[in-house]
């Protein structure tokens, strides 16, 4: 997927409207922390960049968790600003970020070289994709870039429509993403293992259709597998499970595939995945399940890792997870990782560096891995004819 790029003549002089992946947890003090910025972390390289190729003005925008129409203190983008500017200050960047609430306000009326729209998904044209919307996410920039592979499987209207109303181009990180992807698929070393874990058994049923014909083991472990186990009829007590998914989970029989043979139970204690009791509920993978994923990541020469084990927010739950990330860290094979939940993990246990590539989308990761088609970037991509 060959991606429009921009050169210095494209922004220099000009105001651009830079479309980020500021989606990031925001820890009980209000801040976004070390263990939450690898995506403001990316996006500061693309400002510095734009910023040093002349770009006059730079309106950073982009979405933070799923609110409801209107405005929400809770999911203001206020503390990802914060971080920002932070991130940039490393890099030289001395500039504050002016943060404006109203898309519609006028443009001239926001001082300063970088300016923040609040959260995108305060307007409903965001979800809608809608041109209405976007013309007015216009009216702040002369050129526009999309720098937010975490979102690129949405289609929203500050990643589709914007794009048909200014000339618009990828941004580093993004095409950074596109490439390092783009090669782990083409050069996948067998024998290759994927462990799944975490929610949203949407987001991964694609690809484990897509890895059921070129992986050799798929191990799967965190609430995604208490649905896979309890569409096959295990008691799973009280755990986490998304039964809309129960039919298609049943349809995930094949021998490639390993489930949790037992489970860290609520008190602590290890149960055999049989004999969960109803009113209790799953929060880790057991030790057996553990070692038998190890022996698995052991023998591959590729690894995919997306999703925790069990509750690893909770340092009670947390041990089967650290298992398979060591196993992992300290194997030979390429090694590619990311998401959300995911990331959180690979920080906080400082392994990042340890991952051949760590990518910054979860859903969107997923997405590109499974071959889906990628809405957000569809009006980036150049298209040759044979
Ligand atoms: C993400 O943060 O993973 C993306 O921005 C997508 O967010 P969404 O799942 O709320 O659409």
């Amino acid at each position: 997927m060959d991606l429009r790029q921009y050169t210095k003549q494209d922004v220099a002089g000009k105001k651009v409207l830079l479309r980020l992946d500021l989606d990031v947890e925001v820890n009980e003090q209000g801040q976004v922390d070390e263990f939450h910025d690898l995506r403001l972390e990316r996006s500061v390289t693309t400002i510095k960049e734009l910023l040093d190729f002349g770009a006059v003005k730079i309106i950073l925008c982009g979405h933070r968790g799923r609110p409801q129409a209107g405005y929400n203190q809770d999911l203001s983008l206020s503390p990802v600003k914060s971080r920002l500017e932070f991130l940039l200050n490393k890099l030289g960047v001395q500039e504050k970020i002016n943060l404006i609430n109203d898309v519609s306000a006028l443009p001239e009326s926001a001082p300063g070289r970088l300016v923040m729209l609040e959260n995108l998904r305060f307007w409903p044209g965001e979800k809608n994709n809608d041109r209405n919307f976007a013309l007015e996410l216009g009216r702040w920039g002369e050129v526009y870039v999309n720098d937010a592979f975490g979102n690129s499987h949405r289609s929203d209207a500050s990643m589709l429509a914007i794009a048909k109303i200014l000339p618009a181009y990828a941004g580093l990180s993004l095409i950074n993403e596109i490439k390092e992807l783009t090669r782990w698929l083409d050069n996948l070393p067998r024998p290759y293992a994927a462990i799944l874990g975490g929610a949203k058994i949407e987001t991964k049923i694609p690809l484990i259709k897509q890895l059921l014909t070129r992986a050799d083991a798929i191990l799967i472990g965190g609430a995604l597998a208490n649905t896979m186990l309890a569409a096959r009829g295990i008691n799973v007590g009280q755990s986490l499970v998304e039964e809309e998914y129960f039919s298609i989970a049943k349809t995930f029989t094949d021998a490639k595939i390993f489930l949790p043979i037992d489970a860290v139970l609520s008190d602590g204690s290890v149960s055999d995945i049989n004999s969960v009791d109803s009113e209790d509920f799953i929060g880790d993978i057991g030790p057996r399940t553990a070692a038998l994923f190890k022996q698995k990541i052991a023998a591959a020469r590729a690894i995919l890792w997306n999703g925790p084990m069990g509750k690893f927010e909770d340092a009670r739950y947390q041990a089967g997870t650290r298992d398979i990330v060591a196993a992992i860290t300290q194997s030979q094979a390429k090694t590619v990782s990311g998401g959300g939940d995911t990331l959180d993990v690979l920080t906080k246990l400082n392994v990042i560096d340890k991952f051949s590539f760590v990518s910054v989308g979860g859903g969107a990761m997923l997405t590109f891995l499974a071959g889906e088609s990628m809405p957000g970037l569809e009006a980036l991509v150049i298209h040759t004819s044979h």
